[in-house]
């Protein structure tokens, strides 16, 4: 279902400015949305009119199948449902203290007091913002500014999350924790829409990226899809993300081979060419390695390994190459004249569910049980995907491998040979699940999974 829809939607500023013109747009519910475009484009215009703030010269916006109405009652329910970050926080934040701001528009819906206080503190801790709640708005920096524009979004709880550059202020750290904010906000269900001008987030990030050119929508599809028109990418002013740069020089140097990938991972699949020179750790016990020697090759526990050719039958050994100096057992140990493919047998993902805060948090769970699931799997790394699971980990007292980009980080260490142990809150499980097995499926390597079920203790 469209949860937002314009049809030919065109807004001209007082002054005359024609800041959109002919914006026809369908946002699928459940979806994450990236708008990009160069300054001037009529992002915020066009966000300024999700929310009824500007009202279409022409055209029209639906909302869930109805018509955006704009009288005061009707705009008001608008606004419960979809919530807005603006550019400049300053247009967002007026009260004299910070709670008292995020607490704004929950007590205008009329919420219990406890409600309110419980929203408040939970959007207030979200966005790292919890020391700052008596203090007043305009003492804050830029950054916490925005932080407390968004803590005030999210107390409302809309089903419709709609920000204006929401990371552009943010220190790197400050971007990625509201990333993931939005990520568990999304895996419940709800609809997330931001603009923005870090191209490598968009295509980390985003199901569908919009790009707005002077007023027009020129292209709306995946990222595969935008980033494949690299006619449309330069003609617009904008860039390719990272990856794509990087691959697209390797390829031209015959390293990497086949489509432009789609992510980090498509990425590091894509260098298929077995390198010339590679530096492995020497894993033969007991005699020494001498130059010249010829040496079989096998990933362990994420390592590359040399171990014996003739030696060890068990090892399965399917890429070979010549040693290039003396070396002793543990030591690193430069390979060349590599032949064969190095295949590392896949390590496992074990996916631990935490509660949800609704089912009680981090709070309905024992930490000795998690640090006993630990110990009974040892993993190599951990990750944790939530506000919950996060909460956990911290209390626990584990030091976290993947607080970020959970999902992809797994599935590469777990390429690599790696066990991986993910803590993981409500929707983003089925989440992890989906990518393990569409991942198995295109690249052809069966990394197994299970879900441990852990007590709880509440
Ligand atoms: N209040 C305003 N009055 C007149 N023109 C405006 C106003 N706000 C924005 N514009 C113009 O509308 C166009 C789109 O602006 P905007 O939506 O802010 O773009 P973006 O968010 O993509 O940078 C620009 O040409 C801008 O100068
Ligand atoms: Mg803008």
């Amino acid at each position: 279902m469209d949860i937002i829809k314009t049809e030919g939607l065109e807004y001209a500023y007082p002054d005359g400015t024609q800041a959109l013109k002919g914006i026809s747009i369908a946002i699928e519910k459940g979806s994450k949305v990236a708008l990009v475009g160069n300054n001037g484009a009529g992002k915020s215009t066009l966000f300024l009119h999700f929310n009824g703030t500007l009202r279409p010269t022409r055209g029209m916006v639906i909302i869930e199948g109805k018509p955006i109405k704009y009288d005061s009652k009707s705009l008001i329910n608008l606004r419960t449902k979809v919530g807005m970050v603006f550019q400049d926080p300053d247009d967002q934040i007026f009260a004299p203290t910070v709670k008292q701001d995020v607490a704004f528009g929950p007590l205008n819906l009329d919420l219990p007091r406890d409600e309110v206080d419980r929203r408040v503190k939970y959007a207030l801790k979200s966005v790292g913002m919890e020391a700052y709640a008596d203090k007043p708005p305009h003492f804050l920096s830029g950054g916490q500014k925005k932080r407390v524009a968004i803590a005030g979004v999210l107390a409302m709880e809309p089903e419709i999350i709609v920000m204006d550059e929401p990371t552009s202020a943010l220190d790197p750290q400050g971007s990625l924790d509201i990333i993931e904010i939005l990520d568990e906000l999304n895996a419940d269900g709800k609809t997330i829409i931001f603009s923005t001008h870090d191209i490598d987030l968009a295509a980390m990030w985003a199901n569908s990226i919009c790009v707005l050119n002077e007023g027009k929508i020129i292209k709306h599809g995946t990222p595969d899809q935008i980033f494949a028109d690299h006619t449309m990418i330069s003609e617009t002013g904008l860039r390719l993300p990272t990856f794509v740069q990087t691959f697209r020089e390797l390829k031209v140097r015959g390293i990497s081979g086949g489509d432009s990938p789609l992510t980090m991972l498509n990425f590091v699949e894509s260098v298929s060419k077995p390198f010339d020179v590679l530096k492995a750790r020497c894993t033969i016990a007991g005699a020494d390695v001498c130059a010249g020697e010829n040496v079989g090759l096998i990933m362990k526990n994420g390592t590359l390994c040399t171990i014996r050719v003739d030696a060890d039958l068990n090892a399965k050994t399917t890429a070979f190459g010549r040693v290039m100096h003396n070396a002793k057992a543990g030591e690193d140990i430069v390979v060349s004249e590599i032949t064969g493919t190095i295949t590392p047998k896949t390590g496992e993902i074990n996916i631990v569910p935490i509660p949800r805060i609704i089912e009680g948090g981090s709070r309905a769970v024992d930490l000795e049980t998690i640090r006993a699931v630990i110990a009974e799997h040892s993993p190599h790394k951990i990750g944790a995907m939530g506000t919950s699971a996060k909460v956990v980990v911290r209390k626990a007292g584990i030091q976290c491998d993947f607080e970020v980009d959970v999902i992809q980080s797994s599935i590469l260490a777990a390429l690599r040979g790696l066990n991986v142990m993910v803590f993981a809150t409500g929707g983003m499980i089925e989440r992890v699940i989906q990518k393990i097995e569409s991942n198995n499926k295109h690249s052809g390597q069966e990394i197994k999974f299970s879900s441990l079920a852990i007590q709880a203790s509440l």
